[in-house]
Order: structure tokens, then sequence, then C-alpha cells
């Protein structure tokens, strides 16, 4: 059975004392998980290294929501993937729509993300997804393909097997209330795979786990995280309540 994860992106809200009580109270409520079952509190740097002892329950993980392509280094107000490793990190974001739109992150930049994150041996999500107006033009999977292709797909098999999944965020559904119904959902998901597939061949492809991210919420993780090709959500806006949240993690197959 593929692995199944709901990660919550905080994005830059909260504060710390708020973050713990969160992941006390989702933990208590969403209680235990099967062990294919994972989530994954995706807090802001300062939280981290506090909110990682509020983790106690199994198969429950704290990550970060980004991190610097360089390994240490004269790069102010950075934080390095050993630096989070540091703190009992393991599970990094990158390649954020956020990211890429307000701190113009390009795909060759997430590529060197990528290596050095591999390289300390992390495990990275890596967002893709397409704007608007791409959808409307129907070209969301050449772009999407390109971005998987040029900071993703040089990686070896078995390091991506085992240190990457990805989420693909439809940037028209971030935020905005606008889900991608189940159908655009599972079609893009199945290209993605395919993508996969033809990369690394059919294991890697049918063990590969891949989120949605996009205003998922109590009333439609259950649709979406039944197709076959979605195996759990990166979630924004409603990972700030457990009473929204909690209904998500519960919808995981
Ligand atoms: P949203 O954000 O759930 O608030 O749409 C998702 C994300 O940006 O990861």
């Amino acid at each position: 059975m593929r692995k199944k994860i709901v990660a919550g992106n905080w994005k830059m809200n909260t504060r710390i004392a708020d973050g713990k009580q969160l992941v006390e109270q989702i933990q208590a409520q969403a209680g235990k998980l099967d062990s294919h079952q994972y989530v994954i509190f995706c807090a802001p740097f300062t939280h981290l290294s506090e909110v990682v002892s509020n983790v106690t329950n199994e198969n429950y993980f704290v990550g970060a929501q980004n991190c610097n392509n360089h390994l240490s280094g004269a790069f102010t107000g950075e934080i390095s993937a050993g630096m989070l490793q540091g703190i009992g990190i393991k599970h990094v974001i990158i390649g954020h729509s956020e990211r890429r739109q307000y701190f113009f992150e390009s795909n060759e930049l997430l590529k060197s993300k990528v290596d050095t994150l591999i390289a300390e041996n992390m495990q990275i999500i890596f967002c893709c997804g397409e704007p608007l107006e791409i959808r409307e033009a129907n070209n969301q999977n050449d772009f999407v393909a390109s971005q998987l292709s040029e900071s993703l797909f040089h990686l070896s098999a078995q390091q991506i097997a085992q240190q990457v999944v990805i989420a693909y965020e439809p940037i028209w559904a971030i935020g905005t209330g606008k889900t991608a119904s189940s159908e655009q959902a599972q079609e893009m998901h199945s290209f993605i795979r395919s993508l996969i597939q033809t990369q690394y061949g059919d294991e890697v492809a049918d063990s590969f786990t891949l989120l949605y991210g996009g205003s998922c919420n109590a009333q439609n993780a259950a649709e979406l995280f039944a197709c076959k090709d979605v195996d759990g959500g990166l979630i924004g806006g409603a990972s700030l309540k457990a009473e929204t949240f909690v209904p998500i993690i519960l919808a995981m197959p």
C-alpha cells in the first residue's frame, strides 16, 4: 500500500503558543494512525524546535516550509537543511507556488534545493502546479511536466522513491476556496504518475505518493482522497484549526 500523507502548511501564521496547542489538540483528536498513514505539521521556522517536542504520536512529524539551496555560508537570514536536521526535522516543503511567485524561485534554483536536501538525507515535499491562464489554455500538463523534469527528474530511482513526494497544487485553487474537482485532480495525478513511470519504471511509479493541495477541506477531502492516484493532501487554511484539520486526517484512506 502506498504511503498516505496529510501535511499542514501553516505558512506565515500562528504564534508559537498557538502552534503547540494546535499540534496537541490534533494528535489528541485524530488519534492513532495506521502504519501507512502520516501527518506532517509544516510550521514556521521559529516554532520548529519547540513544536517537535510536542509531537508524541507515531507517524506524526514536524516539517519546514522552505530551506536554502546552499549547505552553509554567507547567506544572511537563511536557514540550511543541516540546521533543520539538527533540531530533528526531516521533512521540507519546497517549490510552493508562493515561493515561486513572491520570492522568484525558478525550476533551476529548486533543482539545487532538491540536491541539497537529498545530500542531507531529508524528505522532500515538492510542489508543482499551474496558474489559471495555463489551465485556461489547456497547457497544464506541459507546464507541470517541465517543473518536474527541470527540478526533479535528474534524481536516481532510489532517491526519488525514498526521499520525495510530490504535491500537485493548481495555483488557481490555493487559498481561493475554488478546489479542483476530483476529476481534474485525478487526471493530473494520473498524468504525473505516468511521467514517473516513463522516467523510473512501474515499481517506483506504483508506490509513489502524490498529494493534492488547493482549498482542500473537511467537506471535499474524502472525495479527493478516494481518487485512485491521490494519496493525501497538502493543506493550507484548513490546517490552522483542529476542527477543520482533524476531519481531513480522518479522511485518509
Ligand atoms: P490552501 O493552501 O489549502 O489554503 O488552499 C494550500 C497550500 O498552499 O499548500
